[in-house]
């Protein structure tokens, strides 16, 4: 599944040495940047002259903190591979004004159309921090990024990363659904593990599967599910794949 997904990453590439990349964060993208890095030594690819925009940070923290997804991508991305930390973007998790730093990342968004999205998806579904609705309506599609107050199940998910002392924020600067559909090419979704095959089967069975695969992005066949049977691992511009 790791492999599929570099792979795709990798042809986007060779296609286009300066293209932008969308980043993710999280235990799932751990393997894939790994294998990125991995390319990258041997010389089969290069992440020199590409720039890559990440979905969210968490607000309020530090760019140092080693928690901030700043720091996550320093660590998995930068330093094991040829990126550029110039090229790195991240929505401002430190800003004294959160409106006027989800502003300015919608303004970077717009500008920098991204070729190709990795990302990965929370137990309860969330993309990006974008949190389920109790009563989700079509504003959604056109949600713009946003200060976003966590769900329990998110912070409960993600509390595994932060160590005894260090603070756990509970919200996050994140991109909105609209701002990916406006900005996004392609999507590379992956998701691992049995806790995360309702979520996929959800999206997947959503009106967000069929706008993602819709034909602007190039999918080559309807998004299906895997019945929530639990063995679904990865997707790949919603080209889904049992593994
Ligand atoms: P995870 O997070 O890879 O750490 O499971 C994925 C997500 O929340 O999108």
């Amino acid at each position: 599944a790791v492999l599929l997904a570099v792979d795709l990453v990798e042809k986007a590439i060779q296609e286009n040495p300066s293209l932008n990349l969308g980043a993710a964060t999280g235990g799932t993208m751990e393997p894939i940047y790994g294998e990125l890095a991995r390319r990258v030594k041997k010389g089969s690819i290069s992440l020199r002259n590409i720039k890559t925009f990440q979905l969210d940070e968490y607000f309020p923290i530090a760019p140092t903190h080693p928690q901030s997804y700043r720091s996550f991508l320093m660590k998995h991305l930068v330093e094991t591979t040829d990126a550029s930390p110039e090229n790195l973007y991240v929505p401002d998790g430190a800003a004294s004004d959160p409106a006027a730093a989800c502003e300015e990342w919608e303004r970077i968004m717009c500008e920098n159309p991204i070729a190709l999205q990795l990302h990965g998806i929370g137990v309860n579904g969330h993309i990006a921090f974008i949190e389920p609705r109790k009563n989700p309506t079509r504003e959604i599609f056109s949600m713009r990024t946003s200060l976003e107050e966590l769900t329990f199940s998110t912070l409960q998910s993600n509390s595994r990363f932060f160590k005894p002392g260090e603070v756990q924020p509970t919200r996050a600067i994140t991109v909105g659904m609209g701002t990916l559909l406006e900005s996004v090419a392609h999507f590379v979704l992956v998701a691992f593990g049995k806790e995360k095959s309702a979520a996929v089967a959800r999206v997947a069975a959503s009106r967000l599967g069929l706008v993602f695969a819709g034909p602007k992005r190039g999918a080559t066949r309807p998004v299906r599910g895997d019945g929530g049977s639990g063995h679904l691992e990865l997707s790949a511009s919603f080209k889904f794949v049992d593994v």
